[in-house]
């Protein structure tokens, strides 16, 4: 059973494939067409942690291919002890196509997936954000043409990072994850992608101006993620050099652009006049969220 626990179980052609679907289903969704690829097909939603795009997008989603989405808290779906999680899959997986899952541990997407007899895909977890880094991909693809541009990430070494980090190894797109120190990606996880993908271009920084020399796009993502509230103070003054700030971006070339997978907290890890500012994607990622599920809601169907 094919599943998106994480982007490294795709191959890089899989990739390619998912973002052709979503560009041409984007296309259409212009032209006014909502082509009913899905129907009566049900994707089942259970989430741990809020979700305003992720939700919402998979709703839309489904709901314009003709099926319909169903949303559970995990509460509700009984994730931890009404029952095991080996039934809630078995079961759950009967009545639906697809399952998109939001949990803080990614064992647990990964536990769940060995019992479903659908496809299932991880909506997040602390570990990583694989649909959000397809749609940052597609992002980069729509607005350049291609996925030759070097990205800079400024902040956390977080879910954001891992996931961009293995998108941009399996695609060849340059990547700098820029944090303060010890707030890097692991360095066993890096040295897995470029012995993976040896044409990776993966590098670590520690100074933010220096990073965005070169940047075709900076990209920031929370200080603090979410589960990670009682560190948000301590983390906001290890961060503060990290700002995304018009200061920053001036160190970056004229034509740079801005990317943040939302949601932003405003002062903090981006100021206004950069995620509201002419050069920010941060708005079109969040809309392309929607496109990119029904690629994905459709790759997965066909190959699951
Ligand atoms: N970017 C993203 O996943 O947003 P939500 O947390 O609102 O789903
Ligand atoms: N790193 C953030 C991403 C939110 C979409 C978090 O996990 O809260």
């Amino acid at each position: 059973m094919q599943h998106l626990k994480s982007l490294s179980e795709l191959t890089t052609d899989d990739i390619h494939e998912i973002l052709s679907l979503a560009s041409e289903l984007k296309a259409k969704h212009y032209a006014g067409e909502r082509p009913a690829l899905m129907p009566g097909r049900v994707l089942s939603m259970v989430f741990e942690k809020p979700s305003l795009r992720t939700r919402n997008s998979f709703e839309a989603a489904i709901t314009h291919l003709g099926g319909a989405g169903i949303f559970l808290s995990s509460a509700e779906a009984g994730l931890h002890g009404r029952e095991a999680l080996c039934d809630v899959a078995r079961v759950l997986s009967s009545y639906c196509d697809l399952i998109v899952l939001r949990t803080f541990s990614q064992k647990l997407v990964e536990d769940f997936a060995d019992f479903s007899n659908c496809p299932v895909i991880n909506g997040l977890t602390d570990d990583r954000h694989p649909c959000q880094a397809l749609t940052d991909l597609f992002t980069v693809q729509e607005v350049f043409g291609g996925l030759d541009k070097h990205l800079v990430y400024i902040g956390d070494g977080n879910n954001i990072a891992a996931s961009l980090a293995i998108a941009a190894s399996m695609t060849g797109m340059p990547l700098t994850v820029c944090t303060p120190a010890g707030f890097e990606l692991g360095a066993d996880f890096v040295a897995d992608l470029k012995s993976q993908f040896p044409s990776a271009q993966i590098s670590q920084d520690n100074d933010p101006a220096a990073a965005v020399k070169t940047a075709d796009i900076v990209y920031t993502d929370v200080w603090a993620s979410m589960g990670q509230e009682d560190e948000a103070e301590k983390r906001r003054k290890i961060f503060a050099p990290f700002q995304v700030n018009a200061a920053l971006m001036s160190q970056a070339p004229a034509d740079c652009k801005f990317m943040h997978d939302l949601p932003a907290h405003r002062g903090e890890e981006v100021t206004d006049d950069v995620i509201d500012g002419p050069a920010s994607l941060a708005f079109q990622q969040a809309e392309n969220r929607m496109h990119l599920a029904k690629g994905l809601i459709v790759w997965l169907h066909k190959n699951r």
